[in-house]
Formats: structure tokens, C-alpha cells, sequence
């Protein structure tokens, strides 16, 4: 397939005023009372790490009253089943991720295929923190300030057709250096799928980082999707090829147990999961023994994403 390569952004187009105005008045408009004041980051504002790893950082005030979970909390605790099962071996076997030479593949029905390398990701996009809540399936939460791209940006360089109904998402294949990868616990290379006005709906991530720095290897380095209202296995990490196409993809938890985890996977108290219920959640970090909080219906963004599924019957796709 031919690379295609993604226009280098013209410093006249980082004009902070015009971009952030521009982003600024749109995702006022979206997200409503959650509207974002992304700010570019003063240089003084930043700590060493951050300012090193993500310089030109621009920080929005998107969930700035959140208080977020510890970061060796969230960077111990983590579903990554290429990297082994359990919670504490995607940490142990992170260094078994090959993170350079690293591209996304990008194809399906759009006018700009092509394959763009992680670190012109890193360097022709800019990089935003934002600061969400993140729900699991399992019942645990975390908030997580997580750093990386509208998907929307991303996804318009490759210019989409109209026949892109879905976003086709597919993680790392790499069964050599990965031990999940020799077992066949799941149908591999895990794979997810968004509707496209899902995918670029203006809170979905794609993100490079988390707590100012690039993204440990089990949180999913070096590119992951975020999206903060679906229950947390919809956030694929490692990705290596985004596909639009026009029919619902198929999904690596609804193949395994369709009964279980459907394509849509809206965090939603008042519908349980067969084997137990989502009302409550245990917030990493307090404890099992702490009281559970309660869950928010779409984790909490209600007011930006319930327009996604006027009229759908909720407990039928979840
Ligand atoms: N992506 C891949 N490729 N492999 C996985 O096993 N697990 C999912 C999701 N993305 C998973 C994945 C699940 S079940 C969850 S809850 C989140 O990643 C966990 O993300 P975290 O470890 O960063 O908290």
C-alpha cells in the first residue's frame, strides 16, 4: 500500500489563537457546560517530564474538578491480556512491547489511506491533557489525565467517504514477544469498533500518555483509544491499524461472549451484566474494603453523548 504521507502542520497553522478559538468555540458547543478553555501550557506551568515528553502541551480544563487516581495505582492495575493475564502482569511484561519502529495503519473507505509513523503522531498533532473518568467493565474506576489527540483531528487527514458508517480498530500482533499472544485466551489481534459519529465525537481520545507522561506499555503505548463513556475494554491500546468501513465490526469481547459484552458497552448502572451488577463501582486506590460509589449513566457524560442514542432501546444494545 503506498505510505501516505500526513501534511507537516505550517507553524502558521499553530497559530494558537485561531486553533484554540476554533476548538474552543466547537467543543463549547458539544460538550455544554463542560466547555474546554484549552490553554496552551505556559512554559513555567509545566513539570521537567511533561515538558520533555509532550512539549507544546496544551492542558483543557475538561474534568478539571476530578481528583485523579495515583498514578502507580493505575499503572499497577491493568487489563492487557497480550501481556499476560492477571492485573499485575501486563506491568511485569510491558518491556516485552517493541515500541519503536512503531506506525497505524490507516485504510478502509477513505479518499487518504496510508501508514503514519508514532512519532509524527507525536509531532504534527497537537497533544492535549484532559482529564476523564474510566469505568471497567469489572466494576472498577479510576479518573486517569490522560494526554493525546481528538480522534476526530486524526481521523479527518485521511479524508473519510461517506460509505464510513464504522471505525474498525485493531490492536498489536506480535505472538513472538508476547506471551498472551501464544494462548489463545482471546481471538487475536484484539480488535473494537466505534460508529463513526462515536469516533468523532469530541471526547474520544487517542492517547499517547497519561499523567504527563508517554503511555507505560500496559496502559497500551504507544497509542491507544479512550473513550470515556463506554465501559473500558472499548479503549483498544497498541493500536496498529484504524480502518473505516461501512459495516459493524466485529469485536473481540462480543466474539468470545456475545451475551456478556455487546459492540455498544455504554456504562450503564440500571443494565447488570449477566454476572453481576453495574450500579456500583470500587474506585482503584481506596481499597476493597471502601464503600462503592455509585456509576453514572455514560460514565458521567450524559449530557454530551445521550444525543449519540436517541431511541435506542438501551438494554437491548448494550
Ligand atoms: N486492549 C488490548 N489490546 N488488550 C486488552 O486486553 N483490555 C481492555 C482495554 N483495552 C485490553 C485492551 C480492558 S478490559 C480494559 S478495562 C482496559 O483496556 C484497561 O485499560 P488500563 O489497563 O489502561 O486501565
Amino acid at each position: 500500500m503506498a505510505r501516505h504521507r500526513v501534511p507537516r502542520i505550517r507553524s502558521s497553522e499553530i497559530t494558537p489563537q485561531a486553533v484554540w478559538e476554533g476548538r474552543r468555540e466547537f467543543l463549547r458547543l458539544a460538550l455544554g457546560a463542560t466547555a474546554a478553555l484549552a490553554v496552551p501550557v505556559a512554559a513555567g506551568d509545566v513539570d521537567a517530564t511533561l515538558a520533555t515528553a509532550f512539549p507544546g502541551l496544551v492542558r483543557t480544563d475538561l474534568g478539571a474538578g476530578l481528583k485523579p487516581t495515583a498514578r502507580e495505582v493505575f499503572t499497577s492495575y491493568n487489563n492487557f491480556v497480550e501481556l499476560g493475564s492477571g492485573k499485575e502482569a501486563p506491568a511485569e511484561n510491558a518491556h516485552l512491547l517493541r515500541l519503536r519502529p512503531w506506525a497505524v495503519r490507516v485504510d478502509g473507505e477513505c479518499e487518504a489511506p496510508g501508514e503514519i509513523g508514532i512519532d509524527d503522531i507525536l509531532g504534527r498533532f497537537p497533544q492535549e491533557e484532559r482529564i476523564y473518568r474510566f469505568r471497567c467493565v469489572e466494576a472498577w474506576s479510576a479518573v486517569v489525565p490522560w494526554v493525546g489527540v481528538p480522534l476526530r483531528d486524526f481521523l479527518a487527514r485521511f479524508k473519510p467517504t461517506s460509505k464510513a458508517r464504522y471505525v474498525a480498530f485493531q490492536s498489536v500482533h506480535d505472538p513472538k514477544n508476547l506471551p498472551g499472544q501464544r494462548r489463545p485466551v482471546l481471538a487475536w489481534p484484539y480488535v473494537e469498533g466505534l460508529r463513526i459519529d462515536e469516533a468523532t465525537h469530541p471526547l474520544t481520545l487517542l492517547a499517547t500518555g497519561c499523567y504527563g507522561r508517554p503511555l507505560p506499555g500496559q496502559n497500551g503505548a504507544p497509542v491507544r483509544l479512550v473513550v470515556p463513556w463506554k465501559y473500558g475494554f472499548k479503549s483498544a491500546k497498541s493500536l496498529v491499524r484504524i480502518s473505516f468501513v461501512e459495516q459493524m465490526p466485529q469485536t473481540t469481547w462480543s466474539k468470545l461472549q456475545p451475551d456478556e459484552y455487546g459492540f455498544y458497552a455504554n456504562v450503564n448502572p440500571s443494565v447488570d451484566h449477566p454476572r453481576w451488577s453495574q450500579k456500583r463501582e470500587r474506585r482503584l486506590g481506596e481499597g476493597l474494603l471502601a464503600s462503592r460509589h455509585p456509576t453514572a449513566m455514560y460514565n458521567g457524560y450524559e449530557t454530551e453523548v445521550a444525543g449519540l442514542y436517541a431511541g435506542m432501546d438501551l438494554a437491548r444494545h448494550y
